[in-house]
């Protein structure tokens, strides 16, 4: 067997016009290519392809299917062997022996589904009466609660690890796989998951490669959730909870629903939207779009409505165009997700909520309407480059020209000037981060030389868990401009992302190692943690905008009179923008609430 992560990899890298080319003789006739069928034998051009769904169909034979199906009707191949040619085209090995060889992770599988049994079985029992308790509050009953996978680990330090001792599983699988950890100061591993409600994250065969663990004891300072590390079954930038469930309600209905949290799926499930799942804690990926994009073409965003679940919304929201995917942003009431809008309103309420969903330009549209930044010709140059990062990730061509129309209309502009800018490189705008890796000469100071970085860093290196909050507003090891504290960056986020207390500082190269060292043992002194972090963060995200400023600042004196107003316009702007987000507070990390 052919694995389905390969299988998915090379369909989404191989173009089927290209491998039909080289049997078929293709001419382009509006969006698709048509050509005589090879599957009858006819010579009218009745044999479409479509580029853009990757498909074939003859009208008249009524054949029809993907490149793999193209391959195995003209040429007789079975599937595996189909995959093997696609993929020798693209660049992607088949390993020759794959159908024979049997899976190589069996043996994690088997521990994570008596994990899985173990967390399910410690629910029903005594033991989890607590937990019982807490899911009855959350108005979930305890057999839809197993329904979904979820489970209890015991408030204890070893209760897991004897079970699974007693099963005669291997300490180092339960350590690989994050269900045991070690610390200096414990002489036996520990359960890492302890006096936490379980989530399983299921794979798409429903196998269990993971979990999230939520605390129970609101009094606690260990963090609110924490999750599997990623290990050669789980890989969180891919995975997304509940697919496995939602994905035939997601083709169905030809759209998904994209939340926040572990909880949100199980109440949108429960209120009758099917379609709903979540990313792992970590920020949205394309492999993660990509994979929505299988199975619906439309994809609902319901985060948080606070500035931050905004940001997010946006970032993901391109993230979903560039893979096909339309998205339309859910405005939930200030301070709910969908789980406590649900058991406050009601189901009717989340779907009322869905039919009043905008398509996400539309969305910043309003937004830019709201802050008056179409009222003003300035305003308006601003609000271009505000819808750029959009009109840019647009892969499908019919929704470009949409897209672009709206945009047209919505700022007043020029469609030629619109066009003009979103063909223009990245590279002659003002950059949103600095440059990549590798560019500059090595810095050789213990310390990187933005004492901003150095904070944000300092601040990271002490409370590792702030890296989640940073992740969540849109920092990105890019922002940093030195390729140590890029590394950390990365470092750190992971750790946060897992729940992990201590980052694993030996995954670093030895200058970031040197430089995490140092950091530790600076005595460097911030007081007020939270106001430091909030405004680094932002000093870090607006970077870009003070950059342009300056070159604003430098252009302005050979510009002619026209050009110089609109420079100016600019400016003001960026600095109104700038502004604005101090005042806000808005990266702020809150206590999470429980
Ligand atoms: P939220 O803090 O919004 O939690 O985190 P929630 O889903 O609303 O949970 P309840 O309702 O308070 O029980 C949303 C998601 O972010 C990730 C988890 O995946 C969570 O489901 N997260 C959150 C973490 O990974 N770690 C954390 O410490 C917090
Ligand atoms: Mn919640």
């Amino acid at each position: 067997m052919v694995s389905d992560g390969l299988v998915e990899d090379i369909r989404a890298r191989a173009d089927i016009l290209e491998i039909v080319g080289d049997h078929v003789q293709l001419r382009r006739s509006g969006k698709s290519y048509r050509g005589p069928c090879p599957l009858h034998g006819g010579d009218g051009p009745n044999f479409a392809v479509d580029p853009q769904r990757q498909i074939f169909k003859c009208f008249v034979c009524g054949e029809g299917g993907d490149v793999f199906g193209f391959l195995m009707k003209h040429l007789g191949f079975e599937f595996p062997e189909a995959v093997r040619h696609v993929g020798a085209r693209v660049g992607i090995e088949v390993p020759d022996r794959e159908e024979r060889r049997e899976d190589p992770y069996a043996p994690l599988r088997g521990v994570l589904a008596f994990a899985a049994e173990w967390f399910q079985s410690r629910l029903r029992e005594p033991a989890g009466a607590g937990a019982r308790d807490y899911l009855r509050r959350r108005g979930l009953s305890l057999e839809e609660a197993l329904d979904f996978g979820l489970g209890y680990a015991d408030d204890e330090w070893r209760a897991f690890r004897s079970a699974a001792a007693r099963h005669g599983i291997e300490e180092p699988t339960l350590l690989e796989l994050g269900l045991l950890a070690t610390s200096e100061k414990a002489e036996e591993p520990y359960d890492r998951f302890r006096g936490r409600l379980m989530f399983t994250i299921h794979d798409l065969r429903d196998r269990p490669i993971g979990f999230g663990g939520r605390i129970l004891d609101a009094s606690s300072d260990a963090p609110k959730y924490i999750n599997s590390p990623e290990s050669p079954v789980f890989h969180k930038g891919e995975e997304l909870y509940g697919l496995n469930r939602a994905r035939h309600a997601m083709r169905r209905e030809g759209r998904a629903a994209v939340a926040e949290g572990f909880t949100d799926v199980i109440a949108l499930h429960r209120a009758g939207l099917g379609f709903a799942v979540a990313g792992l804690g970590t920020s949205f990926t394309a492999d993660q779009a990509r994979r929505i994009g299988r199975y619906a073409k439309q994809a609902y965003l319901l985060y948080d409505s606070d500035l931050a679940g905004l940001r997010a919304t946006f970032r993901t929201g391109d993230i979903l165009l560039a893979a096909g995917v339309h998205p339309m942003v859910v405005s939930l009431p200030s301070g709910e997700d969908p789980d406590s809008l649900i058991r406050r309103d009601g189901s009717g309420a989340i779907r009322q909520l869905l039919d009043d969903a905008v398509d996400l330009l539309e969305r910043k549209l309003q937004i830019l309407r709201r802050e008056g930044y179409l009222d003003r010709v300035e305003g308006r140059r601003r609000a271009v480059d505000g819808l750029l990062s959009t009109l840019r990730a647009v892969s499908d061509p019919a929704l470009r020209d949409i897209y672009v129309d709206r945009a047209v209309e919505g700022l007043g502009i020029r469609r030629e000037t619109l066009v003009d800018e979103i063909a223009r490189l990245e590279s002659s705008r003002p950059r949103r981060r600095p440059p990549a890796v590798g560019t500059g000469p090595p810095r050789r100071g213990p310390f990187p030389a933005s004492r901003t970085e150095h904070d944000l860093l300092l601040l990271l290196v002490r409370d590792p868990a702030l890296a989640r909050q940073a992740v969540r507003v849109g920092l990105e090891p890019g922002h940093m401009s030195d390729p140590r504290g890029r590394e950390l960056f990365e470092i750190l986020s992971a750790a946060a992302d897992e729940g992990i207390d201590s980052p694993d500082w030996t995954s670093a190269s030895a200058a970031a190692g040197g430089l995490a060292r140092a950091l530790r043992e600076s005595d460097r002194e911030l007081h007020d943690a939270a106001r430091v972090f909030d405004a680094v963060v932002r000093r870090l995200l607006y970077r870009p905008h003070r950059e342009r400023i300056k070159e604003i600042g430098r252009a302005i004196v050979l510009a002619e009179p026209e050009q110089q107003r609109r420079l100016l316009g600019e400016k003001e702007e960026l600095a109104r923008e700038l502004r604005a987000a101090d005042e806000s507070g808005a990266f702020m990390p809150t206590a999470t609430e429980r």
